[in-house]
């Protein structure tokens, strides 16, 4: 089976990133190839290890599979404790290593329990959604939640390969699949105008999975990603751009208890972050209603949707506790024409709540 690879070469190292259908099965080769490789274990969650974890034993040999319960709220460190708890009883030490099979929770979570158990033990992205395969599989930052913001304890670790099977895809959530597609939208529309075009052309290909597309899709986005990610590893600058519809995006996540999915939170995000990039007079309405119209093109939510109990004041207040924030200032990337964004532009409170506004409340 032929595989597309690419490399994301960081400073602290470079890994390969291998995508397509049956890409699992290059997984006993690519470990080999790092030498002496200890115990395997796998990280999963409750939906994804019933579905998938027999096709991981089926190509490697597994010392134990660890499940988590699914969804957001098992990003804590309670979960990574209890992780901690079976790593000591199974002794897993420095030589051993970590498959991480799931969407961006269980990359999060396993990437974090990798970075910390031991001061640092290899793992490996076995990316299951398509958030987690466009992105958060891909560039090395790992983390829990904490009940003062989303990703607020973290730590920078790259994994040591990235396989990208999109066969996992296949028994993905409509949903969870759309909610992905928020972030291919992010990245085109912070760096690549062509690719954003793209999006609008296929479409109805990408929302169909059509295979070509998807894999056309993945690969681009890791691309963007791996390129932001090789330039800035630390986020000391243009790392920053990624952030784009994160940070109202992550304040709505959070207060909206974690109900709705991180790629719908977003999208709706990104949309607030364009109602004020258009009131600073950095992006054109027009280059709006652009977006807007992608995001609905791929059925994601462009407002917050009623009942969800999200109140303007709380998104403010949660964007002054986001990590880009200084001294109570609050900043975000904003994209001022499609395919290219400004790392860190700093919103005043008024503007920070009319674009909270823009997208909360009635139509
Ligand atoms: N580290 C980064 O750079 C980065 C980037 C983007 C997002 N993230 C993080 O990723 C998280 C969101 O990721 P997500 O959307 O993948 O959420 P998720 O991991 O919760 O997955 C969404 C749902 O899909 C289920 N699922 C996963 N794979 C499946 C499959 N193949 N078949 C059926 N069901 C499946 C999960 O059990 C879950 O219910 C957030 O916590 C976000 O902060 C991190
Ligand atoms: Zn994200």
């Amino acid at each position: 089976m032929e595989f597309s690879t690419l490399a994301v070469a960081v400073a602290s190292s470079t890994y390969p990133i291998t995508i397509g259908r049956g890409a699992r099965h290059t997984l006993r080769e690519r470990l080999a190839s790092f030498g002496a490789v200890g115990r395997i274990s796998v990280i999963s969650d409750s939906n994804v290890a019933p579905l998938w974890a027999d096709a991981i034993r089926d190509v490697v040999e597994v010392g134990f599979v660890e499940v988590i319960p699914a969804g957001e709220e098992s990003k804590t460190l309670r979960t990574a404790e209890r992780l901690y708890d079976a790593f000591g009883r199974e002794g897993l030490g420095r030589g051993d290593l970590i498959l991480a099979l799931g969407g961006g929770v269980v990359g999060d979570l396993a990437g974090f329990v990798a970075a910390t158990w031991h001061r640092g033990l290899r793992f490996v992205q076995l990316p299951t959604t398509l958030e987690a395969a466009v992105d958060a599989s891909v560039g090395g930052k790992t983390g829990v939640n904490h009940a003062a913001g989303k990703n607020l304890i973290g730590a920078f670790h790259q994994p040591a390969a990235v396989v990208i099977d999109t066969e996992f895809l296949d028994t993905l959530s409509e949903r969870d699949f759309r909610a992905g597609l928020a972030e291919s939208v992010k990245h085109a529309a912070i760096r690549d105008a062509e690719f954003f075009e793209w999006h609008e052309q296929h479409a109805a290909a990408i929302l169909a999975r059509d295979p070509d597309a998807l894999e056309s899709l993945i690969r681009r986005n890791c691309e963007i990603k791996a390129d932001v990610v090789a330039q800035d590893e630390r986020e000391a600058g243009l790392r920053a751009i990624l952030n784009y519809g994160h940070t109202v995006g992550h304040a709505i996540e959070h207060a909206a208890g974690y109900a709705l999915r991180h790629g719908e939170c977003v999208a709706i995000g990104m949309v607030a972050e364009n109602h004020a990039a258009t009131g600073l007079g950095l992006m054109s309405v027009a280059e709006a209603a652009r977006v807007s119209a992608l995001l609905g093109a791929m059925g994601l939510p462009t407002r917050v949707p009623p009942g969800a109990g999200v109140e303007a004041d709380t998104v403010v207040r949660l964007c002054r506790g986001d990590k880009k924030s200084r001294g109570g200032q609050v900043r975000a990337a904003l994209v001022d024409r499609i395919g290219r964004a400004q790392e860190a532009v700093v919103l005043s409170e008024d503007v920070l709540r009319a674009a909270a506004l823009a997208v909360i409340g009635g139509e």
